[in-house]
């Protein structure tokens, strides 16, 4: 689900998006950190809780700290959301949300964020009809810069 979520993005655009070969191997270390960090939200659903349990979605996200001008002194953050295509427009999604929203409040986070593709309609419809409403628009250009050793893996 990790790196369909992660290509799918990179499909929209490689620029913004582009994925380390290795992208896995340290999201695993990051999501098991998340796992067991009181202050992270990460859930998952399972079709079938009894037998095969197989995974149909995740949702992760966490604290981070707001730079010091602004009036929230942490906010939290939606990272990523993945429903398997077999299971959406069943309410997943928006059940999931909601139950982030439900967890970051009950930590004392009074505001939420995420980020969304500009070409991801489907997810900014979900994410209004939990409540949420843009507010910055991301701009990007590349410069003639080499890689840095981190993003020439
Ligand atoms: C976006 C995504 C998480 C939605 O999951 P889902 O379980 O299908 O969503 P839900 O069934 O809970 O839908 C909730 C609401 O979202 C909106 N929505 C969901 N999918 C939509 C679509 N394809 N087109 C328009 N609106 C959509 C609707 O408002 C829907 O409410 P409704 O069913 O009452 O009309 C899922 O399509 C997905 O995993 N996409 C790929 C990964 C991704 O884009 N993640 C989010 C960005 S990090």
């Amino acid at each position: 689900m990790v790196r369909r979520i992660g290509e799918l993005h990179q499909s929209w655009d490689a620029q913004r998006f582009g994925l380390r070969s290795d992208m896995l191997v340290p999201h695993r270390q990051w999501l098991s950190e998340r796992a067991v960090d009181p202050r992270s939200v990460f859930v998952v659903a399972e079709a079938d809780a009894v037998e095969n349990r197989p995974l149909v979605a995740y949702l992760v996200g966490s604290v981070e700290p707001e730079i010091p001008i602004y009036w929230q002194p942490e906010t939290a953050w939606i990272h990523d959301l993945w429903v398997d295509e077999a299971y959406r427009h069943e309410g997943v999604g928006r059940q999931m949300t909601m139950l982030a929203i439900e967890r970051f409040t009950r930590l004392g986070i009074a505001q939420i964020r995420l980020h969304t593709a500009a070409a991801n309609a489907e997810a900014r419809a979900l994410f209004s009809s939990c409540g949420f409403r843009p507010c910055v628009v991301e701009m990007m250009t590349m410069t003639n810069a080499a890689p840095s050793d981190g993003a020439r893996r």
